[in-house]
């Protein structure tokens, strides 16, 4: 485990047209607008889980539950479909039938999952380039929405240039969930639709009760810049302090924090959480992660199974959350700071401390979660 305070954070500044130009409170209306209308659109689960708070020694633990967001199972839901709307809804797309529009993207397959998904929803063609690891039952999940789904040999890094590439040579649209040089609306669009997660999390609980930390997982960044940043411009200064927390084997913004520059991960980015497996951060994300942010954090693999068990258990009083393996990492870095007393103190934690985090998937991949946990996910879903 490793943990930084972050040098560049600048609590006392406002909200300015940088940070405006990545996520907004105006278009985060707009982005609401649109996804509430969608078919099956319901606020995900908060769960307050006592016994969990307890024994971390905090007063409360907020978990929104994204396992059965729009039925694809993670967060990314809100993000790449309302891209796909955006996309089809601007000027290039305007003019032609969306159903000789093509989007594409690179994944390990959440983010492909929700493009896929608003690619058939809004009628249009959709390519997804998966990197290796991706599990096949992920990749028929993805072409199960009518995308073709292209397998490649190398990283999820790879995937995205070669993404890039072949979008370039067909007049096809990235529709990317990170962002590089020269390549910063459609990202923008992606995170805006993570926001709304944000605003059902805060409207779901009493002011008295709103959290004072978030532990956030961190991929490329687009949601921890989207939690940040969505809260940066709501309560200025009063917001909570944030955490982003990364695979130790994927630290691309633990060692951009060191840096205190854009930097690559520093490990092999292999990982069991599979989501966050990425070696370089989107650029725009940055913009506010480098001011917003009050601490970065890497965890190993070996908390996520424990975890992820635990969650499915429900012990005491506490709901069962079926999390996958990408969806427990703020609880493994909750978990750590709380057991060392010198981070609890530079975080201010203690036992009036109310933490959110988010499980931002839950089993995205039935077998493997069965093979973690040990129990069917319907299974624990039935026992709600
Ligand atoms: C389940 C899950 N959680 C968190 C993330 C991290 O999001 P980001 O890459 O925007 O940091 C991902 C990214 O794919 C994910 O799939």
């Amino acid at each position: 485990m490793t943990f930084l305070i972050n040098q560049n954070l600048d609590r006392e500044r406002t909200y300015g047209d940088t940070e405006r130009s990545v996520v907004s409170l105006s278009e985060y209306e707009r982005a609401k607008a649109e996804i509430e209308c969608w078919d099956g659109y319901c606020p995900s689960q908060l769960y307050s889980l006592a016994t969990i708070a307890e024994e971390l020694g905090v007063q409360k633990v907020f978990v929104k539950d994204e396992s059965t967001r729009f039925g694809l199972a993670s967060f990314k839901a809100l993000g790449g479909s309302y891209a796909v709307s955006k996309v089809l809804e601007r000027g290039s797309a305007r003019d032609v039938d969306a159903k000789s529009f093509t989007v594409v993207c690179a994944t390990d397959g959440n983010h492909g999952r929700s493009v896929a998904w608003g690619a058939q929803k809004f009628g249009c063609n959709c390519v997804i380039y998966v990197p290796a690891h991706v599990t096949e039952r992920r990749v028929q999940e993805i072409a199960s929405f009518g995308a073709k789904v292209v397998r490649l040999e190398g990283n999820y890094d790879e995937a995205v240039e070669r993404a890039a590439d072949d979008a370039e040579a067909n007049g096809w649209e990235v529709v990317s969930d990170t962002s590089y040089e020269g390549y910063q609306e459609i990202p923008s669009w992606v995170m805006q639709g993570y926001t709304l997660m944000v605003e059902e999390a805060f409207s779901q609980l009493p002011e008295s009760e709103w959290p004072t930390h978030i532990f956030i997982q961190g991929g490329v960044g687009g949601l921890a810049a989207a939690v940040c940043g969505h809260l940066w411009e709501s309560y200025g200064s009063d917001r909570a302090i944030i955490t982003v927390v990364e695979p130790v084997e994927a630290d691309c913004l633990y060692q951009s924090a060191v840096a205190g520059v854009p930097a690559s991960a520093s490990g092999t980015l292999e990982t069991i959480m599979g989501g966050l497996s990425c070696g370089e951060i989107s650029s725009l994300a940055w913009k506010i992660l480098s001011p917003g942010i009050d601490a970065f954090m890497t965890v190993s693999d070996d908390r996520v199974a424990p975890w992820m068990r635990r969650l499915a258990e429900g012990r005491g009083d506490d709901s069962p959350v079926v999390a996958g393996e990408s969806g427990v990492t703020g609880l493994i870095g909750l978990e750590a700071v709380s057991q060392d007393g010198e981070l609890r103190e530079q975080l201010q934690l203690c036992d009036t401390s109310r933490i959110l985090v988010f499980s931002t998937e839950g089993a995205t991949d039935p077998e493997t979660y069965k093979d973690i946990v040990g129990q069917d996910f319907e299974s624990i879903a039935t026992a709600l």
